[in-house]
């Protein structure tokens, strides 16, 4: 096949992260090892979601500027290619700002309440008395970013799925106004992993609650973080049986462990009786450590050169500014605005 008419009809990706911090587990399982497999058969953007990080974080705002280039790392040590995939920073995308600006005035204040992400982000951050205009609205920007580079398939973690479902409503609404379809619908890739707990088993994993390990963990903190891992609190002798639902050192198997069939046995003598919480942690930390220390190792090394990854960045985002261009003339061509 002709490479070019390849590179033309490949299906557009996009997606990002907030850099409020390190990329953890959560993130590996959810999406990133997605995003490394799809990279060669699809037109892949990611973005560095640096100003959505920002709609929580303004006053604080060095919580997200000293975490960007932890996150590229976070992206090519996992095997993310920037000559296969383009990686761009938010804040250096003007088109995205302005696409934001337009599609604001057709979003209700009573729609973004509705956003039970949103909703449910309001209250674990007490925003309930102070919330920031931008973290409202951050919906909308972030159809902004989705829309900007035309992309159809979005590999989210089910919790996006209320930006997603905004941001269709807004492409219907440009569509109508512009009588013809000048965006494009987008539409989830869920991983069909399940959701990765937080090592605490209480929530999901989360950058900022201290349950989550970290790609770049240490072989110390890794370990520490399987051995207060939450298993079955009724198992306490080693002879009893256990439960392997909800309990996350099986889950982790479950979702690590290269050989399942093993961790199927492990399942049943644990179920039966007869196998301790002290080996199935110390299976899941030799699975763990193997797979974390070729991570680790190749993170450290790309945050020590700086200058790399401020170019892969730069670059990245050059590419963008030209992919985002020409949506933001179509939608400015809809309110009648390119009259210069
Ligand atoms: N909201 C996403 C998160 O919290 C980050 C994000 C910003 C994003 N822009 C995006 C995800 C566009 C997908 C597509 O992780």
């Amino acid at each position: 096949m002709n490479t070019q008419q390849n590179t033309v009809n490949k299906e557009i990706i996009l997606t990002g992260d907030r850099a409020t911090g390190p990329l953890h587990l959560g993130h590996y399982v959810g999406s990133l090892k997605q995003r490394v497999e799809l990279q060669s058969t699809h037109d892949q953007t990611i973005l560095v979601a640096d100003m959505q990080g920002l709609t929580d974080n303004a006053h604080n705002p060095n919580k997200v500027s000293s975490n960007i280039l932890n996150v590229v790392a976070d992206y090519l040590a996992v095997g993310i290619d920037p000559s296969q995939t383009t990686i761009c920073l938010q804040s250096q995308l003007p088109a995205l700002a302005e696409l934001t600006m337009y599609y604001s005035n057709l979003v209700t204040i009573a729609r973004l309440e509705r956003n039970p992400t949103v909703k449910s982000e309001i209250q674990s951050k007490g925003f309930e008395r102070s919330l920031p205009a931008g973290f409202l609205t951050y919906p909308i920007s972030q159809a902004a970013d989705i829309t900007a580079f035309n992309a159809t398939l979005i590999p989210v973690g089910d919790d996006q799925l209320p930006m997603l479902e905004q941001t269709n409503e807004i492409v219907r609404k440009v569509n109508a106004l512009g009588g013809k379809e000048v965006l494009k619908e987008c539409k989830p890739l869920l991983s069909n992993a399940s959701r990765l707990p937080s090592t605490d088993g209480k929530n999901k994993m989360s950058k900022t609650m201290g349950n989550a390990i970290n790609l770049g963990a240490t072989e110390k903190e890794i370990s520490a973080a399987v051995k207060s891992m939450y298993t079955d609190p009724n198992h306490l002798r080693v002879e009893d049986p256990g439960r392997v639902k909800d309990n996350v050192v099986f889950t982790y198997l479950d979702a690590f462990h290269p050989n399942l069939s093993y961790v199927a046995e492990l399942k049943e003598q644990y179920q039966r009786g007869g196998l301790g919480d002290g080996s199935t942690k110390k299976i899941l930390e030799e699975c763990l450590q193997e797979m974390l220390r070729p991570i680790r190792e190749r993170r450290a090394m790309y945050l020590n050169d700086k200058a790399q990854l401020i170019d892969i960045l730069a670059t990245g985002s050059h590419v963008s500014r030209e992919k985002t261009a020409q949506v933001l003339y179509d939608v400015k061509g809809v309110f009648g605005l390119n009259i210069l």
